[in-house]
This record gives structure tokens, C-alpha cells and sequence, in this order.
């Protein structure tokens, strides 16, 4: 059954061109939260998506999965959130609740779990993202923006903070100083940067030009910067690394940067490369190295990227744009010229 007509931006083709479209939400059901979208980031996933290079992609497709919104209704069984709140939500919208993977926190890698777009919900329709005037999401997938939080500074922790911090929980409590790599210096990677730092982590970035050394170094903090090709730089860091956080989108040979690891480091892969991902088997072997993936978070850890954020008192490093930039924002995160995440002002844009 059909709820409320919402206006979006959809792609209609493998071109990604973005345009406005109306389409209808589902009936609001006794546990959906219904928000009027204020904020929502870009994430180069969006851009994956909409040129169907990851998923099949079925169009047209509102993409959009870094939402923070405002309430304006909710079903009666809605106990967490109550209308004007401010919320949340981020890559997924729905998982089967019942196994073991959602029964213990990691919902996120549920074989039922649901996009928040370009999926078909459990009532059969197809799910739209937060490039809306609005959305209707269950509550279980739902977080609260902290008071404390600017609605567009949460927007990015959504998705691309949480993923970030999720593979990096594991070094909590370590007794060893740790010595982090972030490969990539995007809207993950440099959540990545201030996440590390924030977690007491020595944090070098792993760039592909100079061209983000300095403000690297000031403004993240970062305390180490070497451009990949360059292979002095890359030389004198070898064998120091504990974990090297990947969040490069386009195919890169892993090989290279193994030989930076530490014994027994950790390449953690958050690049959803679209080819296969090479690296030469003698060179993981003999430094005891291992690759491992990591997506997104639980929703529980959405919500505590969130509290993290304020209790550290770190800053999104954002570019807030309306929604008739969006195909331009796209053309320029793909030429890598963003500092370092577009947010959408979905409400200052007057989609209706
Ligand atoms: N695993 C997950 O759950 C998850 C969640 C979110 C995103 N992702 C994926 O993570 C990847 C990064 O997302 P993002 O939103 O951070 O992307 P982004 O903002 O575009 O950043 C990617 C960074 O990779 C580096 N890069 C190196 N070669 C590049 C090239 N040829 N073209 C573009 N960038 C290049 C750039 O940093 P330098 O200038 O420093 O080289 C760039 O800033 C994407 O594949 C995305 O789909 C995965
Ligand atoms: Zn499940
Ligand atoms: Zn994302």
C-alpha cells in the first residue's frame, strides 16, 4: 500500500545523471519512523550505484545512504523516537532479526539485510535512498543524532565514519602503540585519520599525489604522509605499519603496500573495488600478513561513532551543497576534488 509522495533525484540509466522524481513511500507501519530528510551525504558508493558498477542496479534509483532527517510521524509501536527528533540512518534498512549474525550486533552482515536503496523491502517494494524530501525506515535501523552534533556534521559518521571505525575497534585497549595507515584520503579515509588519532593511533596517510600533504598534516593531524609512487617515501616506512585501512575505489595492486606492514599487519579492506583485488601470495605469506573486508557497522555501532564524535569533539570536514549540484558533485568526487565529503542540504533545496 502507498504512503506519502516524496520528491527525490534519481538516475534513470548507467549514465548516473541524476533528476528529479516522485514516487510514493510505503504506509507508514506500526514500527516505521517517517523523517523529512534535512541532510544527506555523498558517498562514492552513490556514485558505484548509480553506474551500476557494484549491484545490478534496477532504475530509476534515489540514491543517498548518509541520511540525517527530522521526524514527522511514527507507527505506534515506535518507542525510541518521537516526533521533531533528530535522526539517522545509513546503509541499511532492514535485516531478518533472527540469526545469529543479527542476534549478536552485526546485522550489518546478515544475509537478509536490506540496502537502504536499490534492494526490495520485506513488503516487496523497492527501496529509495536519501537524495528525498523524506523516508520511512523501521525503527531498529534508526539512530539518534546527538544534541550536541550538527545535523550536517552526523550526516558522513552515517556510513563512512562507522565504516571506518568498525574494523579500527579492534585495537581498543591495545597494549602496543599503534601504527596506522590510511590508504586513501576520501570521505572514509579521512575519517579514518581523525578516528585513528582520536583512538591514540600513530596515523600515516597513504596518498596518491602530494597534493593533500599539508593540510593533512595541520588540519587531520596526521603525523606521517607518503605518496604511493614515490618509492623512497614508500622505503622507509617498510615494516612499520600494524594495519593499513584500504579505502582506495578503484583497482590498486595490493602488493605495494604489504611491504609496509609491521609482522602479521593487517590490510583492511573498505574499497569496494569493482574488479578483483591482486597481491602476491610469497609477499602475504612471509610477513605473516592478512587482507581482510569490513562493511559499514551495526546500527549500535552507528550510534556510537555518533557519541564518539562528540565526547572526542572531532569535525566532519565537509562541502554542503543543494541538490541541484549533486551530478557536479559527483563529477568532481570522481576527479578525486572534494575536501573530503559533499553533504546534501536535501531541506534548503525545496525538492517539493
Ligand atoms: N566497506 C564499506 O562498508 C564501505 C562504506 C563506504 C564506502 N565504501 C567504499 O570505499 C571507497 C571509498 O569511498 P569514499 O566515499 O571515501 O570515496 P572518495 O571520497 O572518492 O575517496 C577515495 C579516495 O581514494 C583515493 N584514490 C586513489 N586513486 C583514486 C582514483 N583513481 N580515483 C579516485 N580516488 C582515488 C583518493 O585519495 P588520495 O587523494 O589520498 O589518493 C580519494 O580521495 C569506495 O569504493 C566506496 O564504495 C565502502
Ligand atoms: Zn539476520
Ligand atoms: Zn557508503
Amino acid at each position: 500500500m502507498e504512503g506519502r509522495k516524496v520528491t527525490g533525484w534519481a538516475a534513470r540509466d548507467s549514465s548516473g545523471i541524476l533528476s528529479p522524481y516522485s514516487f510514493n513511500l510505503r504506509k507508514t507501519g506500526p514500527e516505521d519512523v517517517v523523517f523529512k530528510v534535512l541532510y544527506c551525504g555523498v558517498d562514492h558508493t552513490d556514485l558505484h550505484q548509480v553506474r551500476n558498477e557494484i549491484h545490478m542496479t534496477t532504475y530509476p534509483l534515489v540514491p543517498g545512504h548518509e541520511v540525517v532527517g527530522e521526524v514527522i510521524e511514527v507507527g505506534p509501536e515506535v518507542k525510541k523516537f518521537g516526533v521533531g527528533d533528530v535522526v539517522g540512518v545509513g546503509c541499511m534498512v532492514g535485516s531478518c532479526g533472527e540469526c545469529t549474525r543479527c542476534k549478536t550486533n552485526k546485522e550489518q552482515y546478515c544475509n537478509n539485510m536490506v540496502f537502504t536503496y536499490n534492494a526490495i523491502y520485506k513488503d516487496g517494494s523497492f527501496t529509495q535512498g536519501g537524495f528525498s524530501s523524506a523516508m520511512i525506515v523501521h525503527q531498529n535501523y534508526v539512530v539518534n543524532i546527538p544534541e550536541k552534533l550538527a545535523p550536517e556534521q552526523a550526516a558522513p559518521l552515517l556510513c563512512a565514519g562507522v565504516t571506518a571505525y568498525s574494523p579500527l575497534k579492534q585495537f581498543i585497549g591495545s597494549k602496543k602503540a599503534i601504527k596506522a595507515g590510511i590508504l586513501g584520503l576520501g570521505g572514509v579515509g579521512h575519517l579514518g585519520v581523525l578516528i585513528a588519532k582520536a583512538m591514540g593511533h600513530h596515523v600515516t596517510i597513504i596518498s596518491s599525489s602530494d597534493k593533500k600533504r599539508e593540510e593533512a598534516l595541520t588540519d587531520l593531524g596526521a603525523d606521517c604522509f607518503l605518496v604511493s609512487s614515490n618509492s623512497a617515501e614508500m622505503n622507509k616506512l617498510k615494516n612499520s605499519l600494524d594495519y593499513i585501512l584500504d579505502t582506495v575505489p578503484v583497482n590498486h595492486q595490493l602488493q605495494d603496500y604489504i611491504p609496509l606492514l609491521d609482522v602479521q599487519g593487517k590490510i583492511l579492506v573498505v574499497g569496494a573495488v569493482p574488479e578483483p583485488l591482486q597481491f602476491s601470495a610469497s609477499g602475504l605469506i612471509l610477513g605473516g600478513a592478512s587482507i581482510s573486508g569490513s562493511f559499514i557497522g551495526s546500527t549500535q555501532e552507528t550510534q556510537e561513532i555518533l557519541d564518539f564524535w562528540v565526547e572526542k569533539g572531532l569535525k566532519t570536514k565537509i562541502e554542503v551543497v543543494k541538490m541541484d549540484y549533486v551530478n557536479k558533485a559527483f563529477e568532481r568526487m570522481e576527479k578525486n576534488d572534494v575536501r573530503y565529503r559533499f553533504v546534501l542540504d536535501v531541506a534548503g533545496s525545496n525538492l517539493e
